[in-house]
């Protein structure tokens, strides 16, 4: 089985990102999947115009792979710029893509709601994103739910391009965790870099503490009972915690044995026990910087060659050879 997903070094990695994404990518990893796992960084480049600073998050993402475990023989860890390929696959896709699909898909007026540039690449975003993947013949692709249409997008364009040119583009099936959908944020929307409101998996120890104390909650004293249904620190410790441990946060909610103060500060443990292990090996990464590199050049060859084979065979079918 072969599994494929990206994420764009457009800042740092955060709790939405473990638990929609990256914690798949470690389960599909363990029961010995073969992974590609790529840094989205030609993706980023529709918002990001500080060249600094996209070398820093796109090796950060790196780093945050490996020191979560994303190793071994069978995960390909690489740049997407590393893969040209993938370039030439998506005008291709480009031209059989009505611009209907495209003016529907909902991440577009999103951002560009929130204020971001409505640049011609963040409209084709969806297009670079199916030749990621069907550049690579992948069976399943692990992300969180806001990336359901994009994977709706590419297997309608690989619909088109099979029935247009015979049977040659695998369909992936997305996989979504069901536990988790989407992992609300501080501020009760969707955690997400662009909206300021994330827990960051390798933050200073000062900064996650300021991001955890400032998750909303309403204003209850310590000492009365708490509902623990509407809370957010309560949601999100859930993601962490034990079914014994949730138990035993719940009753302590319902009996007004904790106030959110001291909720928060429980969470903040437990982010800390769990990611202790991979946030020093992150720092030790970042010391030493070469030994990610020579992960992604070696991820880099290995993954190209597959999308230099893949696309002699696109190639053929449409005609340019
Ligand atoms: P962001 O919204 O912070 O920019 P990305 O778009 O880079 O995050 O997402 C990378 C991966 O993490 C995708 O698979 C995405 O679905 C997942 N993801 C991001 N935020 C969340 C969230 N709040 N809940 C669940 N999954 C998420
Ligand atoms: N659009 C994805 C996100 O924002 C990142 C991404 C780019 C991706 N190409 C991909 C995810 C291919 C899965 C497969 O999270």
């Amino acid at each position: 089985m072969r599994i494929l997903s990206g994420i764009q070094p457009s800042g740092s990695l955060h709790l939405g990102n473990y638990f929609g994404a990256l914690e798949q990518f470690l389960n599909f990893q363990q029961s010995g999947a073969e992974l590609f796992i790529f840094v989205a960084d030609l993706h980023a480049l529709t918002t990001s115009k500080n060249g600094e600073e996209l070398q820093r998050n796109s090796f950060e993402i790196a780093a945050a792979f490996v020191a979560l475990g994303l190793t071994g023989d069978h995960t390909i860890l690489y740049r997407q710029s590393d893969v040209p390929e993938v370039l030439e696959l998506n005008w291709i896709l480009s031209c059989l893509a009505p611009m209907g699909l495209l003016e529907r898909a909902v991440s577009f007026k999103d951002k560009v709601a929130q204020g971001l540039e409505a640049n011609v690449g963040l409209f084709n975003y969806p297009i670079l994103q199916a030749a990621d993947i069907l550049i690579m013949q992948p069976d399943k692709i692990p992300v969180g739910k806001d990336q359901k249409q994009h994977l709706e997008i590419t297997r309608d364009l690989a619909e088109k391009f099979n029935s247009k040119f015979g049977e040659t583009l695998k369909l992936p099936e997305p996989e979504i965790p069901k536990k988790v959908a989407v992992v609300p944020g501080t501020d009760g929307e969707k955690m997400s870099k662009s909206y300021g409101n994330t827990i960051e998996i390798f933050a200073d120890e000062a900064v996650l503490k300021k991001q955890v104390m400032k998750i909303k909650t309403d204003s209850t004293p310590k000492g009365q009972p708490l509902d623990y249904a509407k809370c957010l620190v309560f949601q999100i410790f859930k993601l962490l915690a034990t079914e014994a441990e949730e138990k035993d946060l719940a009753e302590k909610y319902r009996n007004g044995e904790v106030g959110y103060g001291d909720a928060k500060q429980i969470l903040l443990d437990k982010i800390l026990a769990k990611f202790g292990p991979a946030r020093a090996k992150f720092e030790e990464l970042r010391k030493n910087p070469a030994q990610v590199e020579k992960i992604l050049a070696e991820g880099g060859a290995k993954a190209r060659t597959e999308t230099v084979k893949n696309l002699a065979v696109i190639r053929e079918k449409i005609g340019l050879q």
